[in-house]
Order: structure tokens, then C-alpha cells, then sequence
């Protein structure tokens, strides 16, 4: 007894020394001691150490700190060094309790004592305030300090963000590490997960901001967890550098996210088909079965995968002759079959020293792999066995990855994984690289130095996929490539898309992938997707029905599964099944102008394809919380589609759908299915669908519901009044001609707005203008609707020779129609549900249509 009592007082003992040693180191920067006023911002001086704060533009502040006389000032992997380097000349002041400077937009104060930063907006209203000083913790054994941010959290702030997290899409009461990990059957809290993006945005009564941590270090976000009313974040190292972005409308954060970090380029249409995956697909005669099943089901697809089967011993860029003995002969009869390729290749490259591996043997010439504190090459085990791993943050290196692609892109593979690229490893307890394991960063805006995993294993994965897309735009640099990574970080958007890795077959996992691929979308990540149907295990019928059905609106829909699994094609469990699945995958094909336009606007803009309701209905309940706290289960597919599952999806009891405060039909039967209401205000800042109303705050509607019975073969879907949504014949791959017209379904309703942007799907020519876009608007009455169809922009011609104009809640058979005013006969009815339909000649000049109840329609 004796001897415990001891023992444990010798590890308190121990215990409160390291502590008191470590709280010895603690830098605190605690007060204002001397500040200096700067063209865009200032400096202060604390101690020993730095505050500075930058304003990059009226309502974009870059914040830096240190503990010693030198501010972090080196490159940024992931924001944009024109958005880095721009500046915003900024107004100081100086009392006796603060110092600061004021922007058009935001007041930026610093409280001398305690030194505390406080952000207000032009009204006054504090947007984000320091609840304590900055610190710093000195790790003894390294020599990196790591630090600490707190921040006060107002009851009613809800955070969003954060990349892929599995749990809800808000992280209030949440905190989260961020380290790439390789997660096999990550389940619903699994945290770290693949990617780290250490940005986030905030809600508080509609207002935003976003905060994004330019730092690439082990970090840690507490929303509320430790501290309850107090969210705080920091990393283990690296500096201290943070950005504001200011809203309010939160999807201005979200396009300020995209101006700091970039938005990721418009794919390659084929993209946004149907893909199929397996791992593995093992041999030729195998991938040709399930090609020519899905053709002959007639379920449009677009894209498959080869997993590691189709390479030698599971070596990246091999290729095992017995299985695929006419590899660039196979690639071509598919494309032929209109099936893209996309071939999986690891990060890591098999250790092969004496063989004539040629990945190893050009890595290990130029030096291009990792190596051990003493020198030696880095070697652990993944697919392959001992494996080597490159050295990403070398521009040499990723050029040198580039090049490893050249066989395979030349015999017209369309698109590559990289997969394991947190890196994982396996054998070892932290499933990684150890920390200890030496890289060198060299190339431009980056001073040439050694580093070790701590400071950038979080962004091996984005890098490795960068040097994959850049060198695929080196080789063919007008063709748009197509990279999936599993591994990333913020900024990764501009290089490769990305998925949710190794979720599992069940109910919750299609329910989880919501706020995910949500959250990625927020992020910057647009083009994202899950393992449809679930990876690990295997689905029942049922659920993989239901996922392919809530997938067929997901930015990628990809089936995938594991090895051993059992069958997971959409065909799998019986013609009825099929049938379900095969509905849903012919409704993305054909609301592919739709689908396609949304994603031209993301590349442009950063506004994701998934949405959460709150990003486009930021005002929509009555004390305009985030309606997704309440209806988390239902998203946005693109600005005019609310889809809603049900929150739980296995359920069978009837659920209620709730409504942003605009009127919506039904997708299916064309029905208006709520009330019109007025408009909300304002919602979307710089680029809000309510331009021009007035800024003062309507009181909004309240919230509509309907409640809907779950069955198998049916999803809500619905369309908001307001909107034109392009449509096209079926086809059986994005890309076969659509023969027919072209569709253009109007749903009158306030600020009635729709856009169309069509191109050739693959190369660059966009660019030089060879595109398509017509904007289109309406405005309807009750026995009247106009519909205005813009000028055609850019050269690239149309496919369609006419367009059926469908006009939904139509009150009669009566309809006079003129187009620019000439009388246009031929209209039908669909008395059933509404709809009236006219076909009018296609035109690349802008065009009028009226339609009326009554005889003169002018
Ligand atoms: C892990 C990936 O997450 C999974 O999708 C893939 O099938 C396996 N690696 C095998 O390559």
C-alpha cells in the first residue's frame, strides 16, 4: 500500500513539474506595449513579441503573430499569393483603452490590457472578439511552439465547415483534430479523418464571417466543448497566421474562401456521370461485363475504375499483362462504349532497389523520396510491401510525379486516383510516416529548407495530387484532368476532388454523407462525392436503392466497395430494383445542363453544387437561425433543387419536409406544393438573386412544411418558384448528342432567374470563347407569364434545334402565346398537373414570350 502511495506521488510529482516547466515557457502576449500604424493595418509589440494585422481588402483581414521579434512571413500552400500580397489602406486610431483601424466595412480594435482583438462590423455589432490573450507552449523536445487562440461564442454563433467531419454539419458543442488519417470504417465522430482544411465559416442570426488557419501543422478546433462559451483553435507548430472573411451573406464567405484560396476548375463533363468502381475489378474480361451490363440495362454511365488489382503485385504504374494483357487496346474499346478510365495510383512508389522498376529507379536518381534523420531512404509498408515515399513539397519531385503519368495518359486513360496519400502505412501504430522523417521544401515562394512530417504530412496528399494534375496539364495541356484524392488540405480544391474514403454499408452512413460532402462543399471542394452503397461490408437491396437514389444528386456519384464485398452494381438484386435505380441515374442525365451550369458557376465563384438550405437561405427562420439545424437531412442541388431524404432513411413513418420561405413545386409531378410567400431579404450579398431590393430587413415568412411517406421507389424533390431549369433528352453518357429538344422548365415565382452554359465538355477552348450561356428570367401573374431568353454568349454552337418550354401552375388550357410578338400556335395542356408546354425554334438571339389566359397576349 505503501509503495502505490508513493508511486502515485512520484508520477504527480513528475507530472506537475513538466507542467510547471512547460507554463515556465508560456509566452503570453498579454498587452499592448508600442504599436506602429501601417498603411493597411498595424503592429503591435508584446514583450518579445508580434501582433500584426492586415487588411488584404475592406473586409479581408490577414492576422499574424509571434513570440519573438520575427512574424511568420513564408509561402502558403494553399492561399493565393495575389490574394496574399494585396493590401487595403485602412484609417487608424488610438485611444487610451485601444488601438486599431477602421475599413469601410469593419472597425478592427486591440485592446491595450489585456491585448484582445475585437472585429465589429460598420453598425457596430462585434463579429469576432478575443476572449483571452494569444499563447504560446514551447515543446521542449523540438523546439516548435505551438499556440492557442480563444475566442468568445455568442449562444446563437453555429460554425460550418472544416472539410469532411462525420457528425452534424454544425460543430457548435464539437472539437475536432485535424491530421490526415487513413480511417478504414471510420464510423459517425471518427476524428482526425482524411483531409484537413482549417477553415470555417459561422453563422450568428444570419451574419457571417469565415476564419481559415494558414497552417499546416497538427491542429485543433473547439467550438464549446472545452469551454462553454468560448471557441478556440491552434496547431502544434508553425505559425500563427489567420484569416477573416468577412459576409455577412455566408455565401460571400464562401466566394471570399474561393478569392483566398482558389475554386477548383470546371471538370470534365463526364465527370458528373454515373461512375462505377470496385476494388477490384481483377480482369479485362470482368471491367468488359460490367461495361456491357451497364449498357445493355441501359443505365447511363460514364466512368470506371480500376482499382490496385489491374496492377503487378500491387505496384503503382504497373500493369499485370496476364489480367489485362491488351491494356491500351482495352482503354480504347471502352471509350469506344463511351467509358472513361480512371486508374488508381498510390502515393507511395515500391521499394524495388534492384529491379528494373523504373517509378523507383528515376525517384531514387533524383533524389526524390523521403528519408530517416540519418540519411537513410524512408521505407514502410503499404499495397505493395516496403515502400518509398516522394518528397511533395519538392517542385522537382511533383514534376518528376507528372511525368510518371505519360504512358498511361498517352493510351487515353481520362482520369487517376491517388489514394493513401494521408500517406497511410501500415504496420505502425500511428498509421503514418513517424514524425521524425525529413523532406526539404524547395520551389517558388518558399525558402529552401529541411522540414519533417510535423510540419507537412497534412499536406502530402494535396501535393501529391498537385503534381498529378499539374502534370497531366503538362501532357495534354488542353485536356481538362480529371484527379480523385482521398488525402487533402485547404486549397487542395484547385487540384483534384475528392471523397469521403472508407465509410461503411449501412443506413447511417448514407445519412452522415449529407453535412459531409455539405461541408466539403463549403470548403472549396465542389466536385465530391461518397463510396455509394457504402465500402466496408455490404448493403442490403434496400439501401443501396435508397443511396443511389440521394447520390443521383451528389456532386460524384460513385459506386464503389471493398474487396470481398458482395456484388454492388446498380443492377444487383433484381429487375425491380434496377429499375428504381436506373429512374433516378436517367434524372442526373437529364438535368445535366442544369447540373453542368451549377458546376461552370462554382469554378467561377466557389458556390458549391451541394448546398446546405442555409447558404442560399440564410434569413429563413423566424430568429433566423440556420434552417439546417432543424432539417439537416435535406440539401440543395444547385440553387433551385431541394432534395429531401429522410433523416432516417430506414425509417418508415411519414416525416415532414421543411421550406425556405419561397414557393416550391414538385419536381416530379411539375405541382405547386407550397404557398408563395414573399421573398426573403437579401441573402445572398455580392451576387444575391434579390438584387436591387431593399436592404431593410422583411420580417421572413414562416417556415413551410409538408409531410411526405417514405417508399422505396420515390424521393422528394423540389424546385423553388423563381426558377428555369434547363433540361435534356436521356442519353446513355455525357458524352452522346442528346437528340430532341432542348427542355426549359419555368416555375414562376419571385425573382424568377435561371442561366444555361453548355461547352465541349473536355478541353480548354471555354477559355477562348467557345461557350454557351443564355440568361433567362420570367415574371408571371395569374393569367400571365413572360419569359425572357437572353442573347446566346460565346461561339459554341447549340445541339438542339427547338425548345419545349414547360410553364408549371398554368391555371387553364386558355394560353395565347407570342413570341417576340408574333402569335405562336401548337401550345398543349397537361391538365393533370398543370403544366403548359410550347415549343419555340431555337435562336441564338435573346427572345420574348408571353403567355397569356386571356385573347391578347402582347
Ligand atoms: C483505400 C481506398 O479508400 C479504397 O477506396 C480502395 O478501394 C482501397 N484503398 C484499395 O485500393
Amino acid at each position: 500500500m505503501a509503495m502505490r502511495i508513493q508511486k502515485t506521488w512520484m508520477v504527480w510529482g513528475l507530472f506537475l513539474l513538466s507542467v510547471s516547466s512547460a507554463f515556465a515557457q508560456h509566452v503570453v502576449l498579454g498587452r499592448v506595449d508600442s504599436f506602429r500604424a501601417l498603411p493597411s493595418g498595424i503592429e503591435i509589440q508584446s514583450g518579445e513579441g508580434l501582433v500584426c494585422i492586415r487588411s488584404l481588402r475592406d473586409d479581408v483581414l490577414r492576422i499574424t503573430a509571434s513570440p519573438s521579434s520575427t512574424l511568420p512571413d513564408e509561402g502558403s500552400w494553399a492561399v493565393l499569393p495575389a490574394s496574399r500580397d494585396s493590401r487595403f489602406g485602412v484609417t487608424p486610431f488610438s485611444d487610451s483603452s485601444f488601438v486599431g483601424f477602421d475599413t469601410p466595412l469593419l472597425h478592427v480594435r486591440v485592446r491595450r490590457d489585456p491585448l484582445e482583438i475585437e472585429i465589429e462590423d460598420a453598425q457596430g455589432h462585434t463579429l469576432l472578439a478575443n476572449s483571452q490573450p494569444m499563447r504560446y507552449f514551447p515543446d521542449d523536445s523540438k523546439g516548435d511552439a505551438g499556440f492557442r487562440v480563444w475566442m468568445h461564442m455568442p449562444a446563437a454563433e453555429h460554425f460550418f465547415g472544416l472539410g469532411e467531419q462525420a457528425g452534424p454539419l454544425d460543430r457548435r458543442g464539437n472539437a475536432y483534430t485535424l491530421w490526415n488519417t487513413d480511417a478504414y470504417r471510420w464510423q459517425g465522430g471518427t476524428n482526425p479523418l482524411y483531409d484537413s482544411i482549417p477553415f470555417f465559416l459561422t453563422d450568428t442570426a444570419g451574419v457571417s464571417y469565415g476564419l481559415y488557419l494558414d497552417n499546416t501543422w497538427r491542429s485543433e478546433f473547439d467550438f464549446g466543448k472545452a469551454l462553454r462559451s468560448q471557441f478556440s483553435f491552434g496547431a502544434e507548430g508553425g505559425p500563427l497566421d489567420y484569416y477573416f472573411l468577412y459576409g455577412p451573406a455566408p455565401k460571400k464567405v464562401v466566394e471570399d474562401y474561393a478569392w483566398l484560396t482558389g475554386t477548383a476548375p470546371l471538370p470534365p463533363r463526364w465527370a458528373l456521370g454515373f461512375q462505377q468502381s470496385r476494388y477490384s475489378y481483377g480482369t479485362e474480361q470482368e471491367l468488359r461485363g460490367v461495361a456491357d451490363r451497364l449498357r445493355s440495362g441501359r443505365i447511363p454511365s460514364d466512368v470506371l475504375y480500376m482499382d490496385i488489382a489491374y496492377q503487378v503485385k500491387n505496384r503503382p504504374f504497373t500493369v499485370d499483362a496476364t489480367k489485362f494483357p491488351g491494356f491500351p487496346g482495352f482503354v480504347e474499346e471502352l471509350k469506344r462504349k463511351h467509358f472513361h478510365v480512371v486508374l488508381i495510383t498510390d502515393l507511395h512508389i515500391a521499394y524495388l532497389p534492384n529491379d528494373d522498376y523504373a517509378p523507383f529507379n528515376s525517384g531514387e536518381a533524383g533524389n526524390h523520396f523521403l528519408h530517416n534523420p540519418d540519411g537513410s531512404l524512408y521505407v514502410g509498408p503499404v499495397w505493395p510491401g516496403p515502400s518509398v515515399f516522394p518528397d511533395f513539397t519538392q517542385q522537382a519531385t511533383r514534376r518528376w510525379w507528372g511525368t510518371l503519368y505519360k504512358t498511361f495518359y498517352g493510351e487515353g486513360v481520362s482520369g487517376f486516383w491517388n489514394d493513401m496519400n494521408e500517406p497511410s502505412v501500415f504496420n505502425s501504430t500511428t498509421k503514418t510516416i513517424p514524425l521524425d522523417v525529413v523532406g526539404q521544401i524547395e520551389g517558388p515562394g518558399f525558402q529552401t529548407r529541411t522540414v519533417t512530417q510535423r510540419e507537412i504530412h497534412n499536406i502530402m496528399g494535396m501535393l501529391n495530387s498537385r503534381g498529378t494534375d499539374e502534370g497531366l496539364l503538362r501532357l495534354k495541356p488542353n485536356q481538362r484532368p480529371f484527379v480523385l484524392t482521398r488525402a487533402t488540405f485547404a486549397g487542395g480544391q484547385r487540384y483534384a476532388a475528392t471523397w469521403t474514403g472508407d465509410n461503411s454499408s449501412s443506413w447511417s452512413h448514407l445519412r452522415l454523407s449529407t453535412p459531409m460532402l455539405e461541408s466539403l462543399g463549403l470548403c472549396g471542394f465542389y466536385m465530391a462525392g461518397d463510396d455509394i452503397g457504402g465500402y466496408a461490408g455490404s448493403p442490403s437491396m434496400d439501401l443501396l436503392t435508397k443511396w443511389i437514389e440521394v447520390g443521383s444528386f451528389n456532386p460524384i456519384e460513385r459506386d464503389h466497395t471493398e474487396i470481398g464485398s458482395n456484388p454492388q452494381e446498380p443492377w444487383v438484386g433484381g429487375p425491380e430494383q434496377e429499375a428504381i435505380r436506373r429512374h433516378f441515374i436517367d434524372q442526373r442525365y437529364r438535368l445535366l445542363p442544369y447540373f453542368y451550369t451549377t458546376a461552370e458557376e462554382a469554378s467561377r465563384t466557389g458556390i458549391p453544387i451541394m448546398r446546405p438550405l442555409f447558404l442560399e437561405f440564410p434569413d429563413a427562420t423566424p430568429d433566423r437561425s440556420p434552417l439546417d439545424l432543424t432539417a439537416g437531412n435535406e440539401f440543395l442541388f444547385g440553387p433551385d433543387l431541394l432534395v429531401a431524404p429522410p433523416p432516417y432513411p430506414d425509417e418508415v413513418q411519414s416525416y415532414a419536409v421543411t421550406f425556405p420561405p419561397v414557393p416550391w413545386y414538385d419536381y416530379w409531378t411539375g405541382r405547386l406544393v407550397t404557398k408563395a410567400a414573399p421573398a426573403p431579404r437579401s441573402a445572398t450579398g455580392a451576387q444575391g438573386r434579390a438584387a436591387g431590393e431593399s436592404e431593410a430587413p422583411l420580417k421572413p415568412a414562416p417556415v413551410q412544411t409538408v409531410t411526405v411517406q417514405p417508399t422505396l421507389a420515390t424521393l422528394p424533390v423540389y424546385v423553388r418558384g423563381g426558377s428555369l431549369v434547363p433540361m435534356q433528352p436521356l442519353v446513355q453518357s455525357t458524352g452522346q448528342t442528346p437528340q430532341g429538344p432542348l427542355e426549359l422548365r419555368v416555375y414562376p415565382g419571385p425573382d424568377c432567374r435561371g442561366s444555361l452554359y453548355q461547352d465541349d465538355g473536355t478541353t480548354f477552348d471555354y477559355r477562348h470563347g467557345d461557350y454557351l450561356r443564355v440568361d433567362y428570367s420570367c415574371q408571371s401573374g395569374p393569367d400571365r407569364l413572360t419569359l425572357n431568353i437572353g442573347a446566346q454568349e460565346g461561339t459554341y454552337p447549340a445541339w438542339w434545334k427547338s425548345i419545349d418550354i414547360a410553364v408549371y401552375n398554368w391555371p387553364s388550357a386558355q394560353a395565347h402565346v407570342r413570341l417576340n410578338g408574333q402569335v405562336l400556335s401548337g401550345s398543349t395542356y397537361d391538365a393533370a398537373n398543370h403544366v403548359l408546354h410550347v415549343r419555340i425554334p431555337q435562336s441564338t438571339a435573346s427572345r420574348i414570350v408571353v403567355v397569356t389566359t386571356g385573347g391578347a397576349a402582347g
